[in-house]
C-alpha cells in the first residue's frame, strides 16, 4: 500500500520505518520544498498526519482535496508547546480535523503508542499487516 506520511519528525519517521519493514511504500510530505505535503497526499492511498497539533490546520489546508475519498490516520495529540491540553471538552481534535477535510475518512490511531519505548514502531511492525488494512477497509465502507 502507498502510505503518505505528513510530518517527518520523530513519530513520522518511526511509523515510516515500521511500515517499510512490513512492505508498504512510504513517501513523506513536510515543510521541506523537496517533499511537498500536497504531492505526498496525492500520491498516497492512505495518509498519516504526524505533525504537531498546532500545525494540523495548516497541514490539512495544504492536503485539501488530495485526501478526498481516502482514509487519513490522525496520530496527533492535542497538546500545546508546553505539553498542556489544547482542545476543548465539547469536541475532539479528530472531529475538528474531520470538519476541515469533510470528504476524507479521518481515523484516530497510534497517538497513544509511546515513541519513547519504541512501542510505536514495534506496534506497526507486528500489527500493520492485519490491523491497518482492516481499519482502512472498515472506514472505506
Ligand atoms: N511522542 C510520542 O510518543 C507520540 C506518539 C504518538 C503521537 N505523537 C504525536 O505525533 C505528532 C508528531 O510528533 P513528533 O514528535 O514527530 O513531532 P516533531 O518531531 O516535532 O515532527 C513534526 C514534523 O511535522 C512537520 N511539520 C510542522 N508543521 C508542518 C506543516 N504545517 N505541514 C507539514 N509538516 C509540518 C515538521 O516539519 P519540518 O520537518 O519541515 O520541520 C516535522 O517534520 C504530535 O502531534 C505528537 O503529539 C507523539
Amino acid at each position: 500500500m502507498k502510505i503518505a506520511i505528513i510530518g517527518k519528525g520523530n513519530v513520522g519517521k518511526a511509523l515510516g520505518h515500521g511500515l517499510r519493514r512490513t512492505g508498504h511504500e512510504v513517501r513523506y510530505g513536510h515543510r521541506d520544498p523537496k517533499e511537498p505535503v500536497r504531492e505526498a497526499a496525492e500520491w498516497g492511498d492512505v495518509i498519516i498526519l504526524a505533525v504537531p497539533y498546532r500545525a494540523t490546520k495548516d497541514a490539512a489546508e495544504e492536503i485539501g482535496s488530495a485526501a478526498d475519498g481516502k482514509v487519513l490516520i490522525d496520530v496527533t495529540n492535542a497538546l500545546d508547546q508546553n505539553g498542556k491540553f489544547a482542545a476543548g471538552f465539547t469536541t475532539s481534535a479528530a472531529e475538528e480535523l474531520q470538519k476541515l477535510l469533510p470528504k476524507t475518512r479521518v481515523v484516530k490511531a497510534f497517538n497513544t503508542c509511546s515513541l519513547e519505548t519504541r512501542a510505536l514502531e514495534e506496534w506497526v511492525k507486528s500489527n500493520s499487516q492485519r490491523s491497518l488494512p482492516a481499519t482502512i477497509r472498515y472506514r472505506s465502507k
